[in-house]
Order: structure tokens, then sequence, then C-alpha cells
């Protein structure tokens, strides 16, 4: 264990090792056709700090990262670090790992048979999808306050819930206007060729930003997003993590 993870109390327990070095060929050759899939698509339609985060922090298309030469380029731009889990974590855990600017991140990769979808998330989601943006400042501050501000509701259900909502609209499935167009940067969306194509071919209804609006969208995991809530900047989710705190607790 790195000396990052070493004040993690509630998540310890989840901490795993990434062993590269076990990772087969043919894994490696899944993660390439995985991201020369979503590439073209991505160069075109992602926002300009997902695609900046995935060079900074060394991301290939050959080969699955290795989540310590990841989090040496990553660590020194934000100080955040993708760091392996075994799996789902429980809430608490979670958000912990958030507020200590730790990213719980899955180290198995899906099969050939099911390069489109998987139930729960592998490291194609959780690296390719989420990490790069975690290079990004504003971005990198938002998430930690995100998962500090979702420690202190631990005791709230109905609070928390309201809360998944401003994760799911933003981390998951957030987008930008830039440059007159509507972007990507959730996860979701990056990951998924068929959410991303079902937003380019305007299936979603975009709406503005509103915190209000976001903490009482209800949405269905099981399907293709209904509506979505666009930002002009970062900020606007940072400042939304503060307000959420000020209304909520
Ligand atoms: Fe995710």
């Amino acid at each position: 264990m790195n000396s990052a993870t070493t004040h993690l109390r509630t998540a310890e327990s989840f901490l795993i090792q990434q062993d590269w070095s076990v990772y087969t060929p043919e894994q490696h050759a899944v993660w390439a056709e995985l991201v020369s899939r979503r590439m073209p698509q991505l160069e075109e339609h992602a926002c300009a700090e997902y695609l900046d985060g995935f060079q900074q922090i060394g991301l290939r298309e050959d080969s699955i990262p290795n989540l310590a030469e990841v989090n040496k380029r990553l660590g020194s731009r934000t100080g955040w670090n993708a760091t392996p889990v075994s799996g789902f974590l429980p809430p608490d855990a979670f958000f912990e790992m958030l507020a200590a600017r730790q990213f719980p991140t899955t180290t198995w990769l899906r099969k050939r048979e099911a390069l489109e979808y998987t139930p729960e998330p592998d490291i194609f989601h959780d690296v390719f999808g989420h990490v790069p943006m975690h290079a990004h400042p504003i971005f990198a501050d938002f998430l930690q306050e995100y998962g500090r501000v979702c420690a202190g509701l631990m005791h709230d259900k109905d609070k928390l819930e309201r809360m998944g909502r401003l994760f799911w609209f933003t981390v998951e499935f957030g987008v930008i206007r830039q440059k007159g167009a509507i972007k990507l940067y959730g996860s979701g969306l990056i990951s998924s060729h068929g959410e991303s194509t079902h937003v380019i071919h305007h299936g979603p209804e975009i709406r503005d930003f509103n915190l209000d609006a976001v903490l009482n969208q209800e949405f269905l995991v099981s399907e293709m997003q209904k509506v979505l809530y666009a930002v002009d900047s970062f900020d606007q989710i940072f400042d939304a993590a503060k307000e959420a705190e000020r209304r909520l607790t």
C-alpha cells in the first residue's frame, strides 16, 4: 500500500494492488479495441478538458493503463490518485475516498464479447471514462468537495439520494457547452458509444444546469437518458457542490 492510501479507514478493506504484469496480450488487445472504437467520436464530441487530460495522464491506446504510472502524472497535477479497489464500495467508503482525492478504480477488464456494455464498472469505464477529468484542477476540486459533502450526509438517506443525482448528472452523464456545441464529459457518456451517439443525435432534452432541478431529477440506470443538464464551465459544478452543502446540511 502506498503512502497516499494509509489514512483511509472505512475503505481500507477494499483496497487491492494492480498487478499489471498479469494482463494477457488478449486483454491489452481488448483495451486497444475499446479505445480505438471510442476515439474518433470523442475527438469531435468530448470536451477539451477530457481530451487534454487523456494526454496529460499518459493513457495509451495499445495497453491497459498501469495505475502507478498514471498516478505519477496525475498526482503531480492535481493530487488525485486512481486507487485500485476490489469492486463496488459501500457509500461511506466511496465518499471517504473521494474526499481524500482517491478515485476507487477497478482493475478487471470486460471481455471481447461485451465490448459495449458491462453491468459493473471495469477499468475501461473507470480509467478511460473518469480519470482524465481528474487532471483538470476545477473538476478535481469539485469531486473532492462532492465526496466531503456526501460523507457528512451519511445519516440521511433522502439527502444522499439527492446528492446521488448531482453525481449522475455531472460525473456520469455531464455535458458542457463549448464553442456553441454540446460536448461530453461524464464517464457514462465517454465510455459508451451508444449513450454518446444518443446525445449527439439529440436524443435527450438538454436543459441548463440548475442545482435544484438536478437534485430533484429522477433517472433510470437501465435506460438511455431522457434529460441531461449542460454547464457552461466547470466552476458551476464546483459552486453547486458548495451550494448543496449549504442547503442539505
Ligand atoms: Fe462511473
